[in-house]
């Protein structure tokens, strides 16, 4: 019989994945983690081109230095990062990238900060580097923002890196400047590591988002094009970190894919050189859906935070199983809070990445629920 290794024994499949199994075709899916709209054309175009002028083959590991320039000018300005094209790694996706900076930072023995509720890979990435995923609560009581009271609850001497991830999946979350500025202390004072996932950063309509590169340099920046600009099939994002944290990343880059797509990377220039309209009009639209679904939630008397970022809310329905079964049965797929940690066994995530009218048919079908 097949017996895999401990590492991956040790790791389930997410359970978003599972929920998709179980969609009909009349079924309203709140499970999705991408924007339904289109890539914008101009990025799509750029792609073909790169095509039909041969761009097919491989690129240096790092990626092309354009992409890596134009990224760098990015963090520099918008983010005040100082950075530089060799500290960056284009990779194949935010994916690629977790998983890159936890084999490259943590091994056994090491405990890795993670917040709870939190993206899936998180736990999953720090598992298969054999390190142990240190849960930190998070709460309605600071709108499941982390804080940086929090971390220091949480720190131990074995405490070799923190993963962070403002706006949120799938709370929605901003953290404020105080607490980003707070834990980059922290890292600072107590020689641990911030992976900083900032996939959402654009997507946010409170407050403004602080990147925790601006305050420390023992930081590792993630931020990618899947969201930002619709981007999730390209799978394309990048690092930022220093040049001696890059260079033991770039091995594990280099021989888990080579290089990103050279297609991909061409999309990925031109939309960050390119018009950012369609961004502003994705984010304007979003906050629509955020004020319907939020406002929809509360009236059928479920206590919902208004989130400041990304496309998801989080409310609190009580046993979240039982809550899934039902919206099933009435047609309306959500996530179980425990798919994001378990300290999230009474809340369901939604997205609102899918039309307004799906989402007031959704609600619709929603408030027909008695528990
Ligand atoms: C918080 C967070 N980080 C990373 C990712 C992965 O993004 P990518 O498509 O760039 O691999 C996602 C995707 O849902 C996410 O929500």
């Amino acid at each position: 019989m097949f017996k895999p290794s401990r590492r991956v024994s040790a790791i389930d499949l997410s359970g978003i994945r599972k929920m998709f199994e179980l969609i009909t075709e009349d079924t309203i899916n709140l499970g999705l983690g991408e924007p339904d709209f289109d890539t914008p054309p101009h990025i799509v175009e750029a792609a073909k081109n790169s095509m039909d002028e041969g761009f097919t083959h491989y690129t240096v590991n790092k990626g092309i230095i354009e992409l890596r320039d134009a990224i760098s000018n990015k963090l520099i300005t918008e983010n005040r990062i100082k950075t530089d094209p060799e500290s960056i790694i284009v990779t194949v996706g935010a994916s690629e990238a977790l998983y890159m900076c936890c084999q490259a930072l943590v091994e056994s023995g090491d405990e890795v900060l993670i917040p709870d509720p939190g993206f899936v890979s998180y736990h999953a990435c720090v598992k298969l580097a054999e390190a142990k995923p240190v849960p930190i609560k998070l709460g309605e009581d600071y709108d499941f923002r982390m804080t940086a009271e929090a971390v220091n609850e949480n720190i131990s001497p074995n405490t070799k890196a923190i993963i962070l991830n403002s706006p949120a999946n799938p709370t929605g979350s901003v953290m404020k400047k105080r607490d980003v500025r707070g834990i980059a202390e922290l890292a600072d004072d107590h020689g641990f590591y911030i992976i900083s996932d900032e996939i959402y950063e654009k997507i946010i309509y409170q407050g403004q988002h602080y990147s925790f590169g601006e305050f420390s340099d023992n930081v590792i920046t993630i931020n990618g094009f899947s969201k930002t600009y619709a981007m999730t099939g390209f799978r394309i994002a990048y690092t930022a970190a220093k040049t001696d944290i890059t260079e033991e990343m770039l091995k594990i880059h280099q021989y888990n894919t080579a290089c990103a797509s050279s297609i991909s990377q061409i999309a990925a220039l031109e939309a960050l050189n390119g018009p950012q309209e369609s961004v502003k009009h994705m984010v304007s639209e979003f906050k629509k859906r955020r004020d319907l679904i939020v406002g929809r939630l509360r009236d059928m008397g479920i206590k919902c935070v208004k989130p400041a970022g990304a496309f998801y809310v989080f409310p609190y329905v009580g046993d979240a199983d039982i809550y899934v079964k039902k919206a099933l049965e009435n047609g309306v797929v959500v996530v179980p809070g425990h798919s994001f940690g378990e300290n999230s066994k009474e809340h369901v995530r939604m997205s609102y990445a899918t039309s307004y009218e799906n989402i007031e048919e959704a609600m619709d079908r929603l408030e027909q629920i008695e528990y």
